[in-house]
């Protein structure tokens, strides 16, 4: 038997983001960017990400069914996200849903965020030969697992104790880390989001010129903060530009200090993690999951502890998307949902 066919739509922050995926398989993952838009304000504008939305869903549903070969009477179910993020850019893709499965009889399944980005690392392209079209090998994961998130919004530990049952094991108290590169890097004029330039920026630079000082190491907890790297950084930079230092290769030294600090200080807290909770894997999901050099921190750690570290598939998978929303709902039943209202705040253990 296979999988039901979802239609999935992620509208939580900045993305509109349409999917149609079969189980764990992506027939098509569309993103409309509208990062182009809030460059302006060197972050997301409420406002500007809800009206974008409103104009980009029903193009990049079209985009995404479009490139899956499917018509709505191949879809079984309308996965949506419906927390956490911006209120009023979720409130777009539930209400566009709850349309949509009210004109198409469908069943419409809300989804958590966090869930997409941690069961990311499950998503599975579609295989292109012509005697598997149809199915793809399951990826049966071995639990507990241990994911780590860091995106533009979230930086947590959240531990996996069976598909569908989670328990958050640390979170940053402030600023998320993406979000500690994006205001630093709007302090370094690199536009918004910033974290993939700074990540270019530092391939060419000297990770040991500027010093990060490791935070939280007398706190006992496995929570995390990067608002004072943010403070120290624009310390550092008032200073670079009061000597008019701020040169090309500074900035590029910068970046490559600033990334050892930010990624630092989650490795550290989670080798100390990982001394006391026993997993069988290490996942890593979210937007700053496309560092290179993330990953080889983590990837050291996970050797450390002798577990195999899954990443997604694709790097498209770590920005947000929806087919790791899709990925979701492969796992839920089928049946309709009362609740479609926003969930701005929804932590991934409620
Ligand atoms: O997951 P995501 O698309 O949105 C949220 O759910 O927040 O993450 C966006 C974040 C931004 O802060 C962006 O600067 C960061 O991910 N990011 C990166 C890279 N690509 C995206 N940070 C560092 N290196 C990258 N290559
Ligand atoms: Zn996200």
């Amino acid at each position: 038997m296979t999988a039901p066919i979802i239609l999935a739509i992620d509208t939580s922050c900045d993305e509109t983001a349409v999917a149609v995926t079969r189980g764990q398989t992506i027939l098509s993952n569309i993103i409309a960017s509208q990062a182009q838009l809030h460059q302006h304000y060197g972050g997301v504008f409420p406002t500007v990400a809800k009206q974008a939305h409103k104009e980009n869903i029903e193009p990049t549903i079209k985009a995404a069914l479009t490139r899956a070969s499917k018509d709505w009477s191949d879809i079984n179910a309308i996965a949506v996200t419906q927390g956490p993020g911006l209120a009023p850019a979720l409130e777009v893709g539930l209400n566009h849903a709850a349309q949509l499965a009210k004109k198409y009889s469908k069943i419409a399944i809300p989804i958590n965020h966090l869930e997409g980005h941690v069961l990311s690392v499950l998503a599975q392209p579609r295989l292109k030969t012509k005697l598997n079209t149809k199915t793809n090998q399951v990826i049966s994961p071995s639990l507990p697992a241990l994911s780590v998130i860091v995106s533009g919004g979230h930086t947590e530990f959240v531990l996996v104790k069976q598909i569908g049952r989670y328990q958050r094991l640390g979170a940053t108290v402030d600023d998320a880390a993406g979000e500690c590169l994006d205001k630093v890097g709007r302090l370094l004029n690199l536009g918004y989001p910033a974290g993939p330039v700074v990540e270019q920026l530092a391939k060419k630079g000297d990770t040991t010129r500027f010093k990060f000082p490791l935070p939280m190491t007398e706190i006992k907890t496995f929570n995390m903060s990067f608002s004072g790297l943010k403070t120290h950084s624009r310390r550092l930079i008032n200073e670079l530009e009061t000597k008019n230092q701020l040169d090309r290769q500074t900035i590029a030294d910068f970046c490559a200090s600033l990334q050892e600090g930010v990624f630092n200080h989650i490795t550290y807290k989670l080798a100390k993690l990982l001394n006391q909770v026993s997993v069988k894997e290490l996942w890593l999901g979210g937007g700053v999951a496309a560092n290179m050099t993330l990953r080889r921190k983590l990837r050291q750690v996970a050797k450390e502890h002798q577990l195999p570290l899954r990443v997604p598939y694709t790097k498209k998978l770590c920005g947000d998307n929806a087919a790791m929303i899709g990925v979701v709902s492969s796992f839920k039943s089928l049946k309709p949902s009362a609740n479609l209202d926003r969930k701005p705040g929804w932590r991934i253990d409620d």
